[in-house]
């Protein structure tokens, strides 16, 4: 099976300090990928250099058939790689509804739309917009709060704005990092519920890091763990998280 996203050989320092050393990874075409990992083991350096917020030091990634190593995130993310950060990033005085326009207005740039095409297109585009954002709205259940402040949100509700302003920009593959942190327990179900919905009817591939394994073991196909720079260990998250080299680089660590 080809990859849809595949990273080989990466390498990233920090003041001489590795943080990545020669680590690979492979996200087939509609797969649930899970990443772990202690604290600094480097997840959140990875999916950094994978939607190209920093450059490698050494190392290629490849999306959809395309070498997309040193392209800048937009270009990324019009290819169809989307990705959230572990500290939502919510525009916090905007509506929820602002956010999610924001968003789908930010990947693609502003158009030039009114200059070539009169006011009427504008309008028309601007509505398919609204449309399209009140639809995921509705999907990830964030009706009640579509005019509220984005920052009077919980914490879960803002995790759900943030995969929303990712599904505002149409992607394949959707790097989530910690979707669960913060999340009470009902939600966190939610939205697991939310992300299989997205892979199945949707086609949508994740790759999910997390410290909330239960949650994430019963989502993913495929787990990948790191420690201290490298993959360690990777394949069936139960029988992954078995492993002694797993469970010995996870002792007296935060999991
Ligand atoms: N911009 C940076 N400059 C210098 N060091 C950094 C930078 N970003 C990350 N690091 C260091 O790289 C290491 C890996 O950090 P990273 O955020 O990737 O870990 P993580 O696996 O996501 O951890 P956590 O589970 O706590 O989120 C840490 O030692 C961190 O201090
Ligand atoms: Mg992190």
């Amino acid at each position: 099976m080809t990859a849809l996203l595949a990273a080989v050989g990466v390498c990233k320092s920090f003041d001489g300090f590795k943080v990545l050393d020669d680590v690979s990874f492979a996200v087939p075409e509609r797969g649930l990928t899970g990443i772990v990992g202690t604290n600094g083991a480097g997840k959140s350096t990875l999916f950094a250099v994978v939607s190209g917020q920093l450059d490698a030091d050494g190392g290629r990634v490849s999306f959809a058939d395309a070498d997309i190593t040193g392209l800048r995130p937009m270009r990324r993310a019009r290819l169809g790689l989307g990705r959230t950060f572990q500290v939502p990033r919510e525009f916090a005085h905007l509506t929820v509804r602002e956010n999610f326009l924001v968003a789908a207005r930010r990947e693609y740039g502003e158009t030039l739309g009114s200059v070539f095409f009169g006011w009427g297109r504008v309008q028309r585009e601007e509505r398919t917009l609204r449309d399209r954002a009140d639809g995921w709205i509705e999907f990830l259940n964030l009706k009640k709060v579509t005019d509220k402040p984005a920052g009077t949100l919980s914490g879960g509700q803002k995790k759900l704005l943030e995969l929303g302003r990712m599904l505002m920009t149409e992607p394949k593959c959707i790097l989530l990092d910690e979707p669960f942190a913060g999340v009470n327990p009902v939600l966190v179900e939610e939205i697991s519920t939310r992300i299989r919905e997205l892979n199945n009817s949707h086609g949508i591939a994740f790759v999910i890091i997390e410290h909330h394994l239960e949650a994430l073991k019963a989502l993913v196909q495929h787990l990948y763990v790191m420690d201290q720079g490298r993959v360690i260990a990777d394949g069936e998250a139960a029988a992954v998280l078995a492993e002694p080299r797993v469970l010995e680089a996870y002792m007296g660590g935060v999991i």
